[in-house]
């Protein structure tokens, strides 16, 4: 490590939208980062993918390289900020940098996701840092309260809205009644939707964001292969207006919460939420996490959850721990807590089935008397009781109506067994949604 009065060097992974904000941020905060850290710290060397792009503001001279080893391989860097995305080679750029005794701070879900306990676990025997509070939720602090501020709570649940671009999809839908693709290629023209869209609109991006919160408020490994996930392709208009009708919301939610047997729940997917809880009124690009204590009781942090500035913050964040850790009496890094059985754990991952949830339920029927008699009875020997029916927007061309079903908590098991059989019903032309509502 360096002597007191050395700069500490910084090894950029990345020059694209965080890696240019870290990198101007280094430079035109140079002097308060000293002010604060009692230190100079420099940007040694970016690495980027193409060393001839006209990048603005042009990196100073001998600074970028496509070279990861100008960055692994250099005594003098003492901190790797990844901000390249991915999977590979991120992750095993990351294992280098931490086996060599490299302080390591990223902003890669993905790789958290993925590798998140490995490299821990790494960086914990190698007594370095591993920080990653950009990873989920951006500009919102929600790692670094898990990780301390909160760490003296049993964690009961998370509940969140962590992906920008599916909560603009969905406010556009629900504001103007704009469809599911018109919603989407809008964001993308807006830069809030990337080409392809995948992670986002299937909730890919946001199951790795849970399994990094959701491994740190329980302790324990919450592999994102194992969070049951559903997009919000499947939504129509129709939805967000008898959502309305009903008196909530329909946001994209990532949830994490204990179970009374030590299990968790962890899911993400498309939720109706009372349209007067926080959570309802977030809207446009901006992400939010509700978390709930024993001691802390509820909490809601709000704010940007993407974008050059708002992500900088984070990363930067990071950087300034990393240089006080290193210029500290040596307390141990700040390393999420085990719960003791080794992060290997992910068996304990309450499958999707046992649920129990309200329940929203829209189907094209037969517009003729007796069609919902045949279905609340098959509902009913399921176990399933209705809180609410409404039949909406009939087309007498077809013959058909629609209807929308609210239950009572059911057991999410017998609640798919039943609409496979109602779907069955000569009367019923077709299942059109099932969505879970959140009390
Ligand atoms: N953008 C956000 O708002 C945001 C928010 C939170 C977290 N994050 C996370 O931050 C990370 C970076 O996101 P970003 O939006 O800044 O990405 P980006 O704009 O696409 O930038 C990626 C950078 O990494 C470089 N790169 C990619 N693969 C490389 C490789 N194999 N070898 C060398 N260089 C490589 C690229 O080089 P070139 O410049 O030569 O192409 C580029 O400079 C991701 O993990 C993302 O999930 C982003």
């Amino acid at each position: 490590m360096p002597g007191t009065m050395e700069p500490i060097n910084i090894g950029l992974m990345g020059l694209g939208t965080v890696g240019g904000g870290v990198a101007a941020a280094l430079s035109n905060n140079a002097e308060e980062i000293q002010r604060k850290t009692g230190r100079t710290v420099c940007l040694r060397r970016a690495l980027v993918r193409d060393a001839g792009k006209t990048r603005e503001p042009a990196p100073p001279a001998g600074v970028l390289t496509t070279n990861p080893e100008d960055i692994l391989a250099d005594p003098e860097i003492h901190v790797v900020v990844e901000v390249m995305g991915g999977d590979s080679p991120a992750g095993e750029y990351l294992e280098r940098a931490l086996a060599g005794g490299k302080h390591v701070v990223t902003a890669n879900k993905e790789v958290m996701a993925r590798r998140g306990a490995s490299l821990l676990a790494l960086a914990q025997s190698q007594s370095v840092n591993l920080l990653f509070e950009a990873s989920a939720g951006g500009g919102i602090p929600i790692v670094g309260c898990l990780m301390s501020q909160l760490l003296a709570n049993d964690i009961r649940s998370i509940r969140s809205i962590i992906n920008g671009t599916t909560n603009y999809i969905l406010t556009r839908m629900a504001r103007s009644q704009t469809p599911f693709a018109e919603a989407l290629s809008e964001a993308q023209s807006q830069g809030y939707a990337e080409a392809d869209p995948t992670n986002d609109v299937e909730g890919i991006d946001a199951a790795y964001k849970l399994s990094v919160l959701g491994s740190l408020a329980f302790h324990q490994s919450i592999p994102h292969e194992a969070i049951h996930t559903e997009g919000i392709s499947r939504l129509g208009p129709e939805d967000f207006r008898y959502a309305a009708e009903l008196g909530y919301a329909i946001k994209s939610l990532a949830i994490a919460a204990a179970q009374p047997d030590g299990t968790v729940q962890a899911r993400v997917h498309p939720a109706l939420v009372p349209e007067d809880h926080l959570l309802a009124k977030v809207d446009g690009v901006y992400n939010a996490v509700e978390v709930t204590g024993d001691l802390c009781g509820q909490i809601i942090l709000h704010g940007q959850g993407a974008g050059r500035d708002a992500t900088t913050s984070a990363v930067m964040g990071d950087i300034l721990n990393v240089v006080r850790f290193i210029d500290s009496a040596g307390p141990p890094p700040l390393l999420p807590v085990p719960n003791g059985r080794g992060h290997q754990v992910g068996n304990s991952i309450r499958p999707i089935d046992e649920l129990s949830s309200a329940y929203y339920l829209r189907l094209t029927c037969a517009d003729q008397a007796g069609v919902l008699a045949q279905i609340a009875r098959l509902l009913g020997d399921g176990n399933i009781s209705i809180a609410t029916v409404i039949q909406k927007d009939t087309d007498p061309g077809s013959g058909t109506a629609q209807l929308v079903i609210t239950t009572y908590p059911s057991r999410e098991a017998d609640v798919q067994t039943a609409l496979a059989a109602v779907a069955k019903l000569g009367v019923v032309v077709s299942v059109d949604n099932l969505i879970r509502i959140e009390q």
